[in-house]
């Protein structure tokens, strides 16, 4: 077998000195509520280059292009959730009327330059599109009384929201055991809106009450995420190509993720290993590794590392380890990326629900199967004299971390 001289190709931030041509602003919001106006700016230094024209691609599909010898200049393809005025839009700065979810993507602007250079750098960027629910969540199925024994059945549900609501069940504040919660699938509106479901299924025992009560809350918890995407580092497999260093014409994101490590060169059966570090945040980041656009296998992956700093924000690094294979690479290339998502919590309780606990015993009883009723088997012997009563605080908790 052939020795593969495998060249790793890093495009560096602050390199591009090849190239007089420059991204100088770059704005796609991370976030827009549905229905909410953007503006998606793209401007450009040419020095003594000459524009050829600027682009606008929404998950690789062209959508926008403005030719300075065009007449009009810019024009407009339809696309799915893309809702431009051309009347407003300026070169490459463009508006966006309005937007709906099928608005959520990757931008991708593109700048390309005229002969003799034929110069392009482009930038990308994800912009998603949330829906806050406008209620809280509601707990369905709670009786004002167990007794010892009984199955309590209970049901948590979300207002529609945009990404889908993460349920807890809290029991006199302590969070329920993962064991009994259930999980019906989520479901999906066709305005892109989603509702989550989570059961809670367990056998009342006297340690579920505190002084005989039972206080159940449910808390639905958005984790507003963006996704920031990397640099690509290129590798070739191809030994006769001239080791010359190539720069992605990517324009670099400073706030997106950094990938540190790699030799200049490897061969196939040498080891690439290699960091990704993501800025520091609370939550932390969440870290992703791409081969040729693919997740990387979880065994490639090395134990994630966290830094915890003095205002509480974590710097994430995700480390990528494996031995290179001639499978690795498509037409004598691998590309290496990672992406950190970041997340913003918003958090939304339910209004607390309680129930009384029975001094009564499950086997002392008999439950009627066509009414879910418990009844005494023997009246005579009844303890039970407390009215049922579900009491509803009214405590509108609205909370909001970072
Ligand atoms: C984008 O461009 C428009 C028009 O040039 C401008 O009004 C707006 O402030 C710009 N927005 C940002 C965030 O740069
Ligand atoms: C729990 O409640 C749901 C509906 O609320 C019902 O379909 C289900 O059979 C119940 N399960 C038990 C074990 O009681
Ligand atoms: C390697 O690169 C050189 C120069 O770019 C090219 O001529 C050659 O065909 C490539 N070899 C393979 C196997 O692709």
């Amino acid at each position: 077998m052939g020795l593969f001289v495998v060249v790793i190709l890093i495009a560096m931030a602050g390199q591009y000195s090849v190239s007089t041509l420059k991204l100088r602003d770059f704005n796609v919001p991370d976030v827009a509520m549905r229905g909410e106006a953007v503006w998606l700016n793209c401007s450009y230094d040419l020095e003594r280059d000459k524009l050829y024209s600027i682009k606008w691609h929404k998950n690789n599909v062209e959508f926008y292009r403005y030719l300075p010898e065009d007449n009009p200049p810019g024009q407009k393809y339809e696309l799915l959730g893309i809702y431009l005025d051309l009347d407003l839009c300026k070169e490459g700065n463009i508006y966006m009327s309005k937007t709906d979810v099928h608005s959520e993507g990757i931008y991708r602007c593109e700048v390309s330059t005229e002969a003799p250079f034929f110069r392009t750098v482009k930038r990308e960027r994800e912009m998603r599109i949330y829906v806050n629910p406008t209620s809280k969540p509601v707990i369905r199925g709670v009786k004002p009384q167990y007794f010892r024994g009984e199955v309590v059945n209970i049901s948590c549900i979300s207002a529609p929201s945009r990404p889908k609501a993460i349920l807890k069940w809290w029991i006199n504040d302590q969070e329920a055991p993962i064991e009994d919660l259930f999980r019906p699938p989520t479901t999906e509106s066709l305005e892109g809106l989603f509702i989550s479901e989570l059961i809670l299924k367990f056998r009342a025992r006297p340690h579920h009450f505190k002084d005989g009560r039972m206080k159940l809350i449910c808390e639905a918890i958005i984790l507003q995420a963006h996704t920031l995407r990397s640099e690509e580092i290129h590798i070739s497999s191809n030994s006769t190509m001239p080791r010359k260093t190539i720069f992605s014409d990517y324009d670099v994101e400073n706030d997106g993720p950094t990938i540190i490590g790699g030799k200049s060169k490897y061969d196939v059966g040498d080891v690439v290993d290699v960091k990704c570090t993501a800025s520091k945040s609370q939550p932390p980041a969440e870290l992703h590794w791409y081969i040729n656009d693919r997740e990387a296998k979880p065994e490639y992956l090395l134990p994630l590392e966290q830094i915890v700093h003095g205002d509480g924000s974590v710097s994430t690094k995700l480390g990528l380890q494996f031995v290179v294979k001639h499978r690795h690479f498509q037409k004598h290339e691998m590309r290496l990326r990672c992406t950190a998502t970041l997340s913003k919590v918003r958090k939304m309780s339910s209004e607390v629900q309680e129930a009384e606990i029975s001094e009564q015993h499950m086997s002392d009883l008999h439950v009627d199967l066509d009414t879910g009723e418990v009844l005494n088997r023997s009246p005579g012997t009844c303890k039970m004299h407390q009215i049922a009563r579900i009491s509803t605080l009214l405590s509108f908790l609205i909370l909001y971390a970072h």
